[in-house]
């Protein structure tokens, strides 16, 4: 019955936030491998979650990119009310994403669609440590920084390690590296491995690890069969406050092992 199926499903979130020891863990139907109506309820979702957690006064979210976050974003309703106002910045400057899964992208959609601000933090990717370090010291820079510093909510992806690599265009060198060191999973950046120990992080600007652990709000949002091992190796030392958003074809491929 339907009532079964709910209870079930309430049972396997349960199971998934006690075995990685977070906050709460939300499992939607299907499988958003091949099934992109699980991606717009990933939206609705984190409409809802984020209506839930966000505090009343000025909250400020960073958020990173990915398919997964800009189809999200595109799902997100409003979020704004008399007494709380939302600004959504980048979390990390470009990890060489396309466009249109830029952190920069899913911010401005997220503002939109929720009726919030945003801000974008424009570094170039390819560039001398010297031109990235004095465009670092650029005021209209230095302050989105700021802003990113002072984020009271994180929202990213988790994805896979030598697919992400890939599709970041890193150099064969560092493709080997990864390899070595068994990553297995990736999000914001930094590639960890099966334990979800940093095995590598892109030298970028934004928000490190270390200032995640330190944020009240975080959500990681990621789904999909294939994403199973990824999931679970991030998630193993994945801040407590994490609320993870998942379907059931990873949450099922999650338990299968435990
Ligand atoms: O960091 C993880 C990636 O952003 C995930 O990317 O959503 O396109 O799989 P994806």
């Amino acid at each position: 019955s339907v009532m079964n199926q709910l209870l079930g499903m309430h049972q396997v979130e349960k199971e998934i936030s006690q075995y990685f020891g977070i906050k709460r863990c939300i499992v939607v139907a299907g499988n958003s491998d091949n099934q992109e109506k699980v991606l717009y309820e990933f939206g609705d979702i984190l409409t809802d979650s984020l209506d839930l957690i966000l505090p009343e006064g000025e909250n400020i979210i960073a958020v990173m990119g990915g398919t997964t976050m800009a189809m999200t974003a595109e799902h997100m309703g409003s979020l704004e009310t008399e007494k709380r106002h939302n600004l959504f910045v980048p979390a990390r400057g470009g990890i060489g994403e396309a466009m249109t899964v830029q952190a920069n992208s899913v911010s401005a959609v997220m503002a939109s669609k929720t009726g919030g601000h945003h801000r974008a933090l424009y570094v170039p990717e390819q560039l001398s440590l010297e031109t990235y370090n004095s465009l670092l010291q650029e005021p209209s820079i230095q302050e989105v920084l700021t802003l990113i510093e002072q984020s009271n909510c994180v929202v990213h992806s988790i994805g896979r390690a030598l697919h992400m690599a890939a599709r970041r265009k890193m150099s064969d060198d560092e493709m080997v590296m990864l390899k070595q060191n068994n990553a297995v999973a990736e999000s914001f950046g930094y590639f960890f491995d099966e334990e979800g120990e940093v095995v590598y992080k892109i030298p970028r600007i934004g928000l490190q690890l270390k200032d995640v652990q330190k944020i009240p709000n975080v959500v990681a949002i990621a789904g999909g069969k294939t994403k199973a091992k990824a999931i679970r190796a991030y998630m193993k030392n994945a801040p407590k406050q994490t609320w993870l958003i998942t379907d059931e074809a990873a949450a099922n491929e999650i338990l299968k092992g435990v």
